[in-house]
């Protein structure tokens, strides 16, 4: 099958399966003139639709530097969304107007210590590729032709299982708690899906969006440091209560395949799924919150180790969702979780995906 190229109402790199490595880097715009901006996200959609589309760079005079890294061919192409930030639009370019309604910086939220070095950006971009060097590649080109403009914030990458199979419900991918992640994701190839709860449409969420934002999509990041050592002491039981699914199969606690669908309902005192557990908060199956999902979008990362000798490890959690409140709402039920011992939030951030470019037009366009 082949991938889509870089056109489309929307962005690529969100409504396609996940690929084997992803890596996000997030830039802060340098100055305030937003000509300057305007020239580094044109310049940001060339070399973007390039690597996308795969086709080569073209050497015109050997005495220059080479126009591409050629750490990888052109036909290894990778997938790459653009972001912008809440900080975009404060008073240096005058786009406070058009800022998407929600959109705010990342505060701090339940059990969070973020680290301001690994936080926020004017603009965020989220690469995927089925190689870390096809990643890697992107990330240097962008760099390249927007040096001049943007400055580098903090880059972070990883990834997914390569041999992970993304149906929903039968899904082999492992986040590194060792646990399967997807299950019960969204299935981004439904269009209707994605229309309901993804991305925001013509009728911009009920009129309060700006009218640039149609095709365009909230995206959460944070960046989730695993305390692994202390995981891999705690016992089976207590893992799998946590979670709330088995770890081996993915099966829900009261069901015995990965695609049963618990049954809180009929479970209302937490015998069989504690009420605390991940799954049960964040998605409690009752009538008020079914309307409030998320399509999940992260990857694993390490990063060596700290000084006390403790692995640094985690999930790059993303999320896409057509209002900021599905993803506050969820944060909201998450807090206090039993799993929050065992992990941190240390960085990321909320964006907002720019619609996608059907033209010749360039990314951010509609907005400046
Ligand atoms: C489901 C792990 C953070 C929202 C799951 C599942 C696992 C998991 C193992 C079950 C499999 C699946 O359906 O994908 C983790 C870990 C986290 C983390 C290890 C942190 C390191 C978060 C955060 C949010 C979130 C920050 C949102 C605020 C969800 C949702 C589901 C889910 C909505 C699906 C629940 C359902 O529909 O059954 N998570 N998660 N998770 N998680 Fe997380």
């Amino acid at each position: 099958e082949r991938a889509r190229g870089f056109a489309g109402t929307q962005q690529v790199g969100v409504a396609e399966p996940v690929s084997a490595f992803g890596l996000m880097a997030a830039f802060d715009v340098v100055g305030s003139d937003r000509a300057a901006l305007a020239s580094a996200l044109q310049a940001l959609t060339a070399e973007t639709r390039r690597l996308v589309d795969g086709v080569p760079a073209e050497q015109r005079d050997p005495r220059l530097p080479p126009a591409d890294t050629g750490v990888v061919t052109a036909d290894r192409r990778p997938r790459v969304t653009v972001s912008v930030g809440a900080s975009l639009f404060d008073d240096r370019f005058g786009l406070a107007d058009r800022r998407p309604a929600e959109l705010v910086p990342m505060p701090f939220l339940a059990n969070d210590r973020l680290d301001a070095a690994r936080t926020h950006g004017d603009l965020l971009l989220t690469v995927s590729a089925d190689a870390p060097d096809a990643c890697l590649h992107a990330l240097r080109q962008v760099m390249r032709v927007t040096r001049a403009d943007l400055t580098v914030r903090w880059v972070l990458d990883g990834y997914n299982r390569a041999d992970a199979v993304h149906t929903p419900g039968r899904t082999d991918n492992r986040n590194l708690l060792g646990f399967k992640d997807g299950t019960a994701n969204l299935d981004p190839t439904d269009g209707e899906v994605m229309d309901r709860s993804v991305w925001v449409g013509a009728d911009r969420n009920g009129g309060t969006e700006p009218a640039w934002t149609v095709g365009g999509t909230y995206q959460v990041v944070r960046v989730i440091r695993m305390f692994v050592e202390q995981w891999d002491r705690a016992s089976l039981a207590e893992q799998e209560r946590i979670i709330g699914r088995r770890k081996a199969s993915g099966a829900p606690l009261d069901g015995r395949r990965e695609e049963d669908d618990p049954q809180f309902a009929a479970d209302p005192d937490g015998a069989v799924t504690p009420l605390d557990a991940h799954i049960r908060l964040a998605r409690p199956r009752t009538a008020d919150t079914e309307h409030q999902r998320l399509l999940r979008r992260g990857f694993s990362y390490s990063r060596g180790h700290d000084a006390a000798g403790l692995l640094d490890q985690g999930l790059a959690f993303v999320s896409f969702s057509q209002t900021l409140a599905t993803f506050l709402a969820v944060t909201d039920r998450l807090r206090g979780e039993p799993l929050e011992e065992y992990v941190l939030p240390e960085g990321g951030g909320f964006y907002f995906v720019l619609p996608g470019v059907t033209d010749d037009g360039w990314l951010g366009e509609q907005l400046l």
